[in-house]
């Protein structure tokens, strides 16, 4: 594990060194260098400098020029425009830090050094209920994050905090006790995730109708809850069983998303019970919550109802019981004082975003959160169907997750096997294929925009072979990889001492630019920036196959002795940060 240094960061260092050079008694200043179309950098930084200095920029500028040297690293550096520097690389910097990369198996990627403890909140679907796309939003932008912070040195701690509590459980289990053998199967390993929810579906149902058309089933059903409650071990017995039987339906539909959901990271709502009566008397005790009318509250300055009177975070309800609040405020506690994070993220939909903005904001009042404990919410925007209006079937209702994933996976596998016979798969490796692309889409989908905007979801584009697609970047790799093979015994090999093309250049640099990516996307918590990254990189690389021959037809010849070894870095670039937004990248497409 070597950590390479980009040649971004090393012309920064150059350009910050010559400044602070320049005028030693002003202190030095920021270089603002970034990729510019002109030359390979520039450096914006002087301007301020001056300014600060009272020099002339352009003269200022000159001055530093002469203050860097030439050679191995910086080919050529200019000065433009007011006082800003254009910078130029050597070709054989750009191929030496990639070579230095290439032999790094974390492609030289370094790890944060002020690394920490993050809890993520994620996947969170409810019990007994069918999982949407708003299930599927959460399950992805988390998984993504989760690998994205681990790759740069974060312990990360999973969490899927399930909706597995609540008075809707009275009924179920009311109606259970009065039916017994509606859930009655040999065991769990025969039930299917699709009959599981089945199950679950025609007991919700039946108990629904009950409650609402027979008065005593209403009042033996609220009795239950009290029961549940009291830990009352019949009934506690009953709750676990509707509990099962909705993770056989969750695993099936994770599995279908190739996501890997481990049953001790599962705690739900349930898990912080034996918290929530300290949880309030610790909110009491400190004045953080005050009774009114029975109910124990949290004020907020800044949060008002519609008539003008403050919103209160109601903690525990007047007739005693607990809410969704007095679960997540436990939550924190745990999270902060057993698990001993330092970074809470909670990857849930916006429109449970007040909810959270109170919670937090208790929290810190209590000192659970503080400058070294901080929690945010990863906020995910509404999917929309083609209208444009918040997804939903012809009749109104609520799209099933898995029948979107089957059609996407179907879809996929029609454009696989279009192509099939060209690359020489087998059936069996385009049944794989199509569900490496049709699931990859729909990740993808959800991933390149940035996570709190709203998106479409419209499966014929996710599956276009052209334009901003997970097929598009699979086919790249698959490319690659094919040549990879065509070469034969000829290896990679890099060699700083040959001249770039233009586009071996560009291909070069963006590859650089790959840790600082990384990074970024999660010190931000913007996994779409990793897919944008892709998707250049995927471009710049077929622009790079267009202009640079590799290896030619007849006979098969490979060229440029640098484009095998960029060819070979590409690929492991693009099947690094694929696997980081949870996507495949089969070697054959
Ligand atoms: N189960 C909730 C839902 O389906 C999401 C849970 C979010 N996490 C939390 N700690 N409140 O909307």
């Amino acid at each position: 594990m070597a950590s390479v240094p980009s040649l971004a960061s090393s012309v920064n260092q150059r350009v910050a060194d010559a400044l602070a050079s320049a005028l030693p008694e002003a202190g030095g200043a920021d270089p603002l260098l970034r990729r510019s179309d002109r030359a390979d950098f520039q450096a914006n930084g002087i301007l301020a400098l001056a300014k600060k200095a009272k020099a002339n920029p352009r003269e200022l500028a000159t001055t530093v020029v002469e203050g860097i040297p030439t050679g191995d690293l910086i080919k050529e550096i200019e000065v433009s425009g007011p006082g800003f520097l254009n910078i130029t690389v050597a070709d054989g910097a750009i191929i030496s830090t990639l070579a230095a990369r290439a032999a790094d198996d974390r492609l030289g990627v370094p790890l944060n050094a002020s690394a920490g403890t993050t809890v993520i909140d994620y996947a969170q679907p409810n019990v007994a209920k069918e999982m949407h796309v708003g299930h599927l939003r959460s399950a992805v932008i988390g998984a993504a994050m989760v690998e994205i912070l681990e790759f740069t040195g974060e312990k990360v701690i999973r969490r899927h905090h399930i909706g597995d509590w609540g008075t809707q459980f009275g009924m179920l289990i009311q109606y259970l006790l009065e039916h017994p053998h509606e859930l009655d199967h040999k065991s769990d390993s025969e039930v299917s995730g699709e009959e599981a929810m089945s199950n679950l579906n025609r007991l919700y149902k039946a108990s629904r109708a009950l409650f609402d058309s027979d008065e005593e089933f209403k009042t033996r059903a609220r009795a239950r809850v009290v029961d549940l409650q009291a830990g009352e071990p019949e009934t506690l017995a009953l709750w676990q069983r509707f509990v099962d039987e909705s993770k056989i339906y969750f695993y099936s539909v994770f599995n279908k998303l190739d996501m890997d959901i481990q049953d001790p990271d599962v705690v739900g709502e349930s898990g912080y019970n034996d918290m929530l009566v300290e949880t309030c008397k610790l909110l009491e005790e400190s004045g953080v919550a005050v009774r009114s009318n029975g109910a124990l509250c949290v004020f907020f300055e800044d949060v008002k109802g519609p008539d003008g009177n403050p919103t209160p975070l109601i903690v525990q309800k007047s007739d005693g019981g607990f809410g969704y609040a007095a679960t997540d405020l436990s939550a924190i506690r745990d999270r902060v004082t057993n698990l001993g994070a330092t970074e809470l993220i909670y990857v849930v939909d916006a429109r449970q975003s007040l909810h959270f903005k109170m919670v937090f904001e208790t929290a810190r009042r209590a000192g659970w959160l503080n400058d070294d404990v901080k929690a945010v919410q990863l906020a995910f925007g509404t999917v929309l169907g083609k209208d444009g209006k918040p997804f939903k079937t012809r009749e109104g209702e609520t799209v099933r997750l898995v029948d979107l994933l089957d059609e996407a996976v179907e879809r996929a596998t029609a454009v696989v096997r279009e192509k099939a016979e060209k690359v020489g798969l087998t059936e069996a490796e385009i049944v794989e294929n199509g569900q490496y692309v049709g699931i990859g889409a729909v990740k993808y989908a959800d991933l390149s925009t940035s996570a709190s905007r709203d998106y479409k979801f419209d499966l014929d584009q996710m599956v276009s072979l052209n334009g901003d697609t997970s097929v598009y970047l699979q086919y790249a790799y698959a490319r690659i990889r094919s040549i990879l093979r065509r070469a034969g015994d000829r290896k990679p090999v890099a060699h700083p001492e040959l001249e770039l093309a233009p586009a071996e250049r560009a291909l070069g640099l963006h590859l650089d630019g790959f840790g600082e990516l990384i990074a970024e996307a999660a010190a931000e918590h913007a996994p779409h920036k990793v897919a944008a990254y892709l998707y250049q990189l995927s471009s710049l690389f077929t622009t790079f196959y267009t202009e640079c021959p590799v290896v030619k037809p007849e006979p098969e010849l490979v060229v440029g002795e640098n484009r095998l070894f960029l060819c070979e870095l590409t690929a492991r670039t693009l099947s690094k940060g694929m696997s980081l937004l949870g996507i495949r990248t089969p070697e054959k497409l």
